[in-house]
Order: C-alpha cells, then sequence, then structure tokens
C-alpha cells in the first residue's frame, strides 16, 4: 500500500502549523463510503479551525482539515448501495462537529452525506458548493414561506452569500445585496438578478426578512417583526429579540439530499460558481495565502 497524504495540524496556530504530510489511513464505517480526493475548497471554516478560533468537538491530534470535497468512490461498506466504486462524488464534512477532515487523500464519510456528481461539470467548479452551497440553502429555508417582499442580504458577494442572492432569485424573490466595496458591487451583476446594492450601509428599517453571511450587524435595516436570520453563529444583533423579530442561527448539516438538490439548480443554470484559483493540495500554504488576499475568487485545491 502506498503512503497516504493529507493536510494536518498538531495544535491550532497561523498557516506554518498546517503541514501535508503522511498521515493514517482513515477505517471505512458501517454506512460509509471511501472517497479518493480531487478537489475542495477552502473555506473560513478552515481558517477559524486551524487558528483556534473553533476547536473541533470531536477526533483528536493531528487534525486534518476541510470540509468540502470532490472525489472518486473507492470503496464502500457492505450495507452501502447508493454508490459504485468509480462513481464520482460531491459532499460535505462538518469538519468542526466530527473532527473528520476532507483534505485528505482517502476520506470516509456516510454514504447519507453525498451525491453523485453530474457529468460535464469539472471538479474545480463542482468543489465551491458544498459547505457554501448547503449553507445558503439551509438560511433560505429558516426564512419560511416565500417571501414576497425584497430580502436583503449581507455579505451578498462572499461564497455563501452569492449562493443565497441565486437560490432567492430563482424562487422570484426581490433580491437586495449589502456589499462593502464597488468591486464587489459590479460583480455581483454577473452572480444574479439583483435589484438594488449598497456599499457600506444599507436603508433602516426597510426589511421584513435578512439574510447576513457576513456576520455583521445589520439589525438596523430590519422591520420590526421581521426574520433575521445569521449564517455566522455567535454573530444574531441582540437588537433582534428586542423588536419583536425573529433571530434564527444557521448551523449547516451534511445531506446528500441538499446537495442533489443544488447540483440540481447548478444543472439547470439557476445557480452559477465562478472560476476559482486552483492550487494543488500539496501547496496548501501558497493556497491559503491566496485564499486571505482574495479579491472574489474561490480557492480550490486539487489532488
Ligand atoms: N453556520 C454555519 O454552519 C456556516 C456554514 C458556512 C459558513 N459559515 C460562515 O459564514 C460566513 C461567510 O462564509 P463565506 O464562505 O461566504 O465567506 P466569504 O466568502 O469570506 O464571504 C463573506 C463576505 O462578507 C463580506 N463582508 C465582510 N464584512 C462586510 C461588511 N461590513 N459589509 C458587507 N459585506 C461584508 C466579505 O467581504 P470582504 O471579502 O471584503 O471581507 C465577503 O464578501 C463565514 O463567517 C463562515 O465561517 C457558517
Amino acid at each position: 500500500m502506498n503512503a497516504m497524504y493529507a493536510v494536518q495540524f498538531d495544535f491550532p496556530g497561523g498557516r506554518e502549523t498546517l503541514s501535508y504530510r503522511e498521515a493514517i489511513e482513515p477505517i471505512l464505517g458501517t454506512g460509509e463510503v471511501m472517497i479518493g480526493f480531487e478537489a475542495s475548497s477552502i473555506n473560513p471554516a478552515d481558517v477559524k479551525i486551524s487558528s483556534g478560533r473553533i476547536a473541533p468537538r470531536a477526533g483528536t491530534s493531528p487534525f486534518t482539515l476541510g470540509w468540502d470535497l470532490v472525489g472518486i468512490v473507492d470503496k464502500v461498506a457492505p450495507d452501502v448501495d447508493t454508490f459504485r466504486v468509480g462513481d464520482r462524488v460531491i459532499g460535505m464534512s462538518t469538519m468542526a462537529s466530527t473532527g473528520r477532515g476532507t483534505w485528505s487523500q482517502l476520506v470516509a464519510l456516510p454514504a447519507t452525506s453525498l451525491a453523485l456528481a453530474p457529468a460535464g461539470i469539472e471538479p474545480t467548479v463542482l468543489a465551491q458548493l458544498p459547505l457554501a452551497g448547503l449553507t445558503a440553502l439551509k438560511a433560505v429555508d429558516e426564512l419560511g414561506p416565500i417571501p414576497d417582499q425584497a430580502v436583503l442580504v449581507v455579505g451578498a458577494a462572499g461564497a455563501v452569500g452569492s449562493c443565497v442572492v441565486q437560490l432567492l432569485a430563482r424562487l422570484g424573490v426581490e433580491v437586495h445585496a449589502l456589499v462593502r466595496t464597488h468591486a464587489q458591487g459590479d460583480a455581483l451583476a454577473s452572480v444574479g438578478p439583483v435589484s438594488a446594492v449598497y456599499t457600506g450601509e444599507a436603508p433602516a428599517s426597510s426589511f421584513g426578512a435578512i439574510i447576513d453571511a457576513a456576520g455583521i450587524d445589520a439589525a438596523y435595516a430590519l422591520r420590526p417583526g421581521g426574520t433575521y436570520v445569521t449564517c455566522v453563529p455567535g454573530t444574531l444583533p441582540e437588537s433582534v429579540g428586542a423588536n419583536g423579530a425573529i433571530g434564527v442561527t444557521v448551523i449547516v448539516p451534511e445531506s446528500g439530499t441538499n446537495l442533489a438538490t443544488l447540483l440540481g439548480y447548478l444543472a439547470d443554470g439557476s445557480l452559477n460558481l465562478g472560476e476559482p484559483s486552483v492550487f494543488r493540495l500539496s501547496d496548501i500554504a501558497t493556497a491559503l495565502m491566496a485564499f486571505e488576499n482574495r479579491l472574489g475568487r474561490r480557492t480550490v485545491l486539487t489532488s
């Protein structure tokens, strides 16, 4: 058996604590699928975990990092009949909950967390979908019935925010976007139909629903009794409860079913993911530097 490599850290710290190194092959459990790594993305969660801002609630050091995964099925547990060796699959691992990272040449994940990847879409494009797309889908779901008035999306130019914008637009919702810079506002034009773009600040008390994908306090823009959904745990503004509004924090679940739904939107053109910057998994230090300086582009890792 050849050695297997993964991106791991022993203790939290800066970029230098991460290394691409020989690692122990994961054990295939009941209901699981072993996947050979093809591509993944870097997400803010990876930096929060490797820097120690979030501690994995399971697993032990050394930790393998990574949430997103596109790869080829290498083995399936005897009780799994939904995937076969050689299938290309896409999945998301809730690494903070399970301690199970995807930046590894082999990854074992529950079959229920996976979806079959469609033919004709590059792994580097698909790798941007799992965490950002599943979070956006959950955030839109948390709004409840489809809003008949404009929804404000905060951080609309980011990975999660730009998926939220597109998911709302495909439901026919009028989308208003709050971004940080004018360049981000210009880039949104290629993402989907946005009725208004605000830079820096949105109009006060104007929205019955807000989805925050930036983790800032935008509650000033909410009407009394509205719904405020934040995608960033720990950032739900206290004022949301004070004015009779509903406040929700998104916790993203692993879900092959939801991934299949999102893949359907990719296939029918209602969800688009941009061209990423691509790096080798073995060149993780350079990739993380690019992620920190990203200007609208996702950072994708390949084998
Ligand atoms: N709850 C969950 O289960 C879950 C799941 C996935 C992600 N998340 C969290 O959701 C957040 C977004 O993730 P992401 O992958 O979309 O990150 P991202 O790509 O970095 O997007 C964040 C966006 O928010 C923008 N932003 C920051 N401050 C802003 C401000 N004051 N006004 C307007 N826009 C502002 C950023 O702009 P700049 O680039 O200019 O800073 C960026 O465009 C992260 O904190 C992530 O950890 C949570």
